[in-house]
């Protein structure tokens, strides 16, 4: 959505006669947001997308969501988990609430069958592992550090070359790029820390032209059943528009640095209906020569965050891991822990690499979130020498 791409091969004018090799029409498709009024593309298929041959339930597992109670901040250790397969049936979901549901995915298989969540956008974090997502719209290739930002609506498999680790959010909405970014005409501005150059769209190759039976599994706000269709969801020969999958790799990221500590909104990267997303990656502290490297002790009375440790050292964190996932609750107070701001003094750089979701809702546990939960976690700010027995 960052901006107009064009892809293929496309009639002169949209809703207009647009014809096959072989004398027969290619079949449009507008795949638009927010009825008519949203973003959209246009697509050209090979065969109509509309060829169902069976429609059959999918008995997904739902995430079962308990309140933080007692509410306290959290550790969930992530990389505790033995979970694995493709890249919906590998998800553990761990948060969530009614605008977002978090989940972490150890992806080792590529997905036999195409998958379309209609309930929202997911956007998905690539901590470790490459390969590519596989669309209507084309190939897209993602690497570690990867953001994918994929539009509800869209069919997509994943398909991993290597083993890969995802983070995934799946939100009610649009997830989209910070209103600050951009101007009136939504192109993004100077100060934005990113630039319409550094986002990906997918590669379109050539129209797979195929009919078969083809398994798409549907999934819109926990309601989900299994299409299968009778064309290849591949087949686009052109599509133009500004809804579509892209990538966002972090290294292109152009952190926002200051003489004074910058909070996490300067460090935003997207946005979606309650929720907002920042992330942390290598750069240099702040200037002024009494500047403390490390952030302050603070309290969110108005959301809950989220932070997920990618890699670097994490040092406001003690006890703290690759794949680790912070919950700190609403109103919880948190900050570095002990001797932390001392041993941070000097430091000009850092190196960690972090990604963060807040959401203005409280967030609920799945049952996984307490099965691989640091219980201790929350006492982890006490000075050693003070902790009784
Ligand atoms: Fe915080």
């Amino acid at each position: 959505m960052p901006s107009y791409v064009r892809a293929g091969s496309l009639p002169h004018k949209r809703h207009i006669q647009f014809r096959r090799p072989d004398g027969e029409l290619y079949a449009e498709e507008l795949f638009s947001t927010k009825g008519f009024e949203g973003v959209y593309s246009l697509l050209y298929h090979v065969h109509p997308p509309t060829a169902t041959l069976e429609v059959r339930e999918w008995e997904r597992p739902g995430a079962h969501l308990h309140a933080n109670d007692p509410l306290r901040n959290r550790h969930i250790q992530t990389q505790r988990s033995n979970v694995a397969g493709d890249a919906v049936e590998a998800r553990v979901p761990l948060l969530g609430n009614s605008d977002i549901l978090i989940s972490v995915a150890d992806v080792t298989e590529p997905m036999e069958y195409f998958y379309r969540n209609v309930g929202g956008d997911e956007l998905l974090f690539v901590h470790r592992g490459g390969g590519v997502l596989e669309s209507v719209f084309g190939q897209l290739a993602y690497r570690a550090n990867d953001y994918i930002v994929i539009p509800a609506g869209t069919t997509y498999r994943l398909i991993p070359a290597t083993p890969t680790r995802l983070l995934v959010h799946e939100s009610i909405g649009t997830i989209r790029i910070p209103r600050k970014y951009r101007n009136e005409f939504g192109q993004l501005e100077e100060h934005a820390p990113y630039y319409e150059r550094d986002f990906r769209a997918p590669v379109l190759g050539d129209p797979i032209d195929a009919q078969g039976a083809y398994e798409i599994r549907v999934t819109n706000a926990a309601r989900n059943a299994i299409y299968v269709v009778q064309n290849h969801p591949c087949d686009v020969v052109g599509w133009d528009g500004y809804c579509y999958p892209y990538a966002f790799n972090l290294e292109e990221f152009a952190p926002i640095t200051g003489k004074l500590h910058q909070p996490p909104p300067a460090h935003a990267t997207f946005e979606a209906p309650g929720a907002a997303f920042c992330a942390f990656v290598p750069r240099l502290f702040d200037y002024h020569p009494q500047a403390i490297p490390v952030p302050y002790n603070h309290s969110s009375v108005d959301c809950d965050e989220v932070l997920y440790y990618v890699n670097g050292n994490f040092m406001s964190r003690r006890g703290i891991a690759e794949g680790s996932i912070t919950l700190h609750a609403a109103g919880a107070p948190h900050g570095p822990q002990p001797g932390a701001v001392e041993s941070s003094l000097g430091k000009t750089s850092t190196d960690e690499v972090a990604v963060m979701v807040d959401t203005f809702k409280p967030l609920l546990l799945a049952e996984a979130a307490f099965e691989l939960e640091d219980p201790a976690y929350y006492r982890s700010w006490i000075t050693p020498s003070t902790v009784p027995g």
